[in-house]
C-alpha cells in the first residue's frame, strides 16, 4: 500500500508526523494498527466515536438494512428515516419537533444557517471567537479563527463575531466569577453596533470543542438568550461534537437551561456512519418551503438504522450517566497530575470531554506548543491516542474517548500521560 501523502490532497495532516499509523479495527475504546499495536484511545475520532469502535448493535442494525434496501432519497419515506426523526424528537430539548436529516455537520449547519435565514426574512449571524462549525463555505465563514480561513476568503458577508467564553484566556481581560458575564452582555452592544439589525441567528457551541474543549459557563446561555428574545434572533445550538451523551447530558445546552430555536447534531449520531440533522421548532420549519435544501443521501436508510441503532445503544448502555460519571473520574485523576506537573495550566470540562491546557508558565500562560506535541509522541510510543497539541493554540489535550471506555483504561491513559509529562517537562 502506498503512503497517503502519495494518493491524497494534503489537507490532513498525520496524527504524528513520525510514523504513520494504518488503522486495521477498533473494538470498545481501543483501536488496532495494521501492525498490531493495540491503542487506548482518548480521542475518539474527533469525538465522534461515543459508542466505541463497531458497537456490535450497529453492526448488526446496518447489515440488516444493508440487505433490505440502502439507498432511498427524501422523495419517499423509509420506516428507519421517520422512526430516527421521532427518535431525534424525543430525546432533543421539547419545542424541538421538526427534523431534517443531512451527512455532515458542515452540512447540517449551513442548513441550519439557511433556514434561520428562510425563518426570520434577515441574513447577518453572530457566532464567537474560537468558534469552528465546519469547512464548507458558509459554515467556514462562521469560524472564530484566522488559521482555518486564510488564504479562503473571501468569506460570507454579514457574519459578525464576538469574544466567546475561554474563562482561562478571557478576550476582556476579566476574572470569572467576578465577570458578571460580560462576555455574554456584550452581545447587546455587537447588535447595536455591529450590524445593520438583520440578524438571523446567533450561532454558538455550548462548549468550544475544536479551541480546546471549552465550557461555557453557568448562566451564559441564559443571559444570551435573554437579549436575542428582545431582538427576535433565533438560537442556533451546534452540537456536533457535544451532543450524545458527551458532557453528561444528552446534550450540552441541557446544562445550561435555555431552548434554542435550532439544533444541530452528526458525528456520534451515526455510531460511526456518515449522519446529522437539524432539529427545529416547528415555527422556525415552517417558514421553509418544499426543496428549499436537499440533499442525495440525507436521512437514507443505512445511515438512519445506524443512527437508530447508535442512539439505541446510548440509551440502553446509560451513556449519559457513564460519561458524567467517568468525567467526574478522570477529571479529579487529571487535577492530581496538575498538582505534580507544572506544565499543566488549567483543566476543564464535562462529561467526557476535557480540556488539559498545557502551559511554559502559569502566570504568563504562554502555550505550550511543542511540549504538547511531544506528548503526544510519547504516548502514542506507550499505547494511548492521546490528542494533544490541540487548540487554537496547539497547547491542548482535547480528551474525548469513546464513552465505553473503562475505568481501568482510563487508569492507564492517565499514568502514561503522567510519563509522558515527565519526560517532556
Ligand atoms: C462544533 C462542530 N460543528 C461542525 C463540525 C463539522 O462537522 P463535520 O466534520 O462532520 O463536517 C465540527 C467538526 O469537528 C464541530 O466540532
Amino acid at each position: 500500500m502506498q503512503s497517503r501523502s502519495d494518493v491524497f490532497i494534503p489537507f490532513i495532516k498525520p496524527f504524528i508526523a513520525e510514523k504513520e499509523i494504518v488503522v486495521s479495527h477498533g473494538k470498545g475504546a481501543v483501536v488496532y494498527d495494521t501492525e498490531g499495536n493495540s491503542y487506548i484511545d482518548m480521542f475518539g475520532m474527533h469525538s465522534a466515536a461515543v459508542q466505541g469502535y463497531s458497537h456490535p448493535k450497529i453492526v448488526e442494525a446496518v447489515k440488516r438494512q444493508a440487505e433490505k434496501i440502502m439507498h432511498v432519497t427524501y422523495d419517499f419515506a423509509t420506516e428507519p428515516s421517520v422512526k430516527l426523526a421521532e427518535k431525534l424528537i424525543e430525546i432533543t430539548p421539547e419545542g424541538l419537533n421538526r427534523v431534517y436529516l443531512l451527512n455532515s455537520g458542515a452540512e447540517a449547519d449551513e442548513a441550519a444557517v439557511y433556514t434561520a435565514r428562510r425563518a426570520t426574512g434577515r441574513y447577518e449571524l453572530i457566532a464567537l471567537y474560537g468558534a469552528f462549525h465546519g469547512r464548507t463555505y458558509g459554515a467556514r465563514s462562521l469560524i472564530g479563527w484566522r488559521g482555518y480561513k486564510t488564504g479562503g476568503g473571501p468569506f460570507l458577508p454579514g457574519v459578525h463575531h464576538m469574544p466567546s467564553y475561554y474563562c482561562y484566556r478571557c478576550s476582556l481581560g476579566l476574572e470569572h466569577p467576578g465577570c458578571n458575564l460580560q462576555c455574554a452582555r456584550l452581545l447587546s452592544d455587537v447588535i447595536t453596533y455591529q450590524t445593520s439589525g438583520e440578524v438571523a441567528a446567533f450561532v454558538a457551541e455550548p462548549m468550544q470543542g475544536t479551541a480546546g474543549n471549552i465550557p461555557a459557563p453557568s448562566g451564559y446561555f441564559t443571559t444570551v438568550k435573554k437579549i436575542l428574545d428582545e431582538y427576535e434572533i433565533l438560537l442556533i445550538d451546534d452540537e456536533v461534537i457535544t451532543g450524545f451523551a458527551r458532557t453528561g447530558r444528552m446534550f450540552a445546552i441541557e446544562h445550561y437551561g435555555v431552548t434554542p430555536d435550532i439544533m444541530v447534531v452528526a458525528k456520534a449520531l451515526g455510531g460511526g456512519l456518515p449522519v446529522s440533522a437539524i432539529v427545529a421548532t416547528e415555527d422556525v420549519a415552517s417558514k421553509v418551503m418544499p426543496m428549499d435544501y436537499f440533499t442525495t443521501f440525507g436521512g437514507n436508510p443505512l445511515a438512519a438504522a445506524a443512527a437508530l441503532a447508535a442512539i439505541e445503544v446510548i440509551e440502553e448502555e446509560k451513556l449519559v450517566e457513564r460519561s458524567q460519571k467517568l468525567g467526574d473520574y478522570l477529571m479529579k485523576r487529571l487535577r492530581e497530575l496538575q498538582e505534580k506537573h507544572e506544565l499543566i495550566g488549567d483543566v476543564r470540562g464535562k462529561g467526557l470531554l476535557i480540556g488539559v491546557e498545557l502551559v511554559k508558565d502559569r502566570k504568563t500562560k504562554e502555550p505550550a506548543r511543542e511540549e504538547s506535541y511531544q506528548v503526544r509522541v510519547e504516548c502514542l510510543k506507550r499505547g494511548v491516542i492521546m490528542p494533544a497539541g490541540m487548540g487554537w493554540l496547539g497547547n491542548v489535550i482535547r480528551m474525548n474517548p469513546p464513552l465505553v471506555i473503562t475505568e481501568e483504561q482510563i487508569d492507564k491513559a492517565v499514568d502514561v500521560l503522567d510519563e509522558a509529562l515527565k519526560a517532556v517537562g
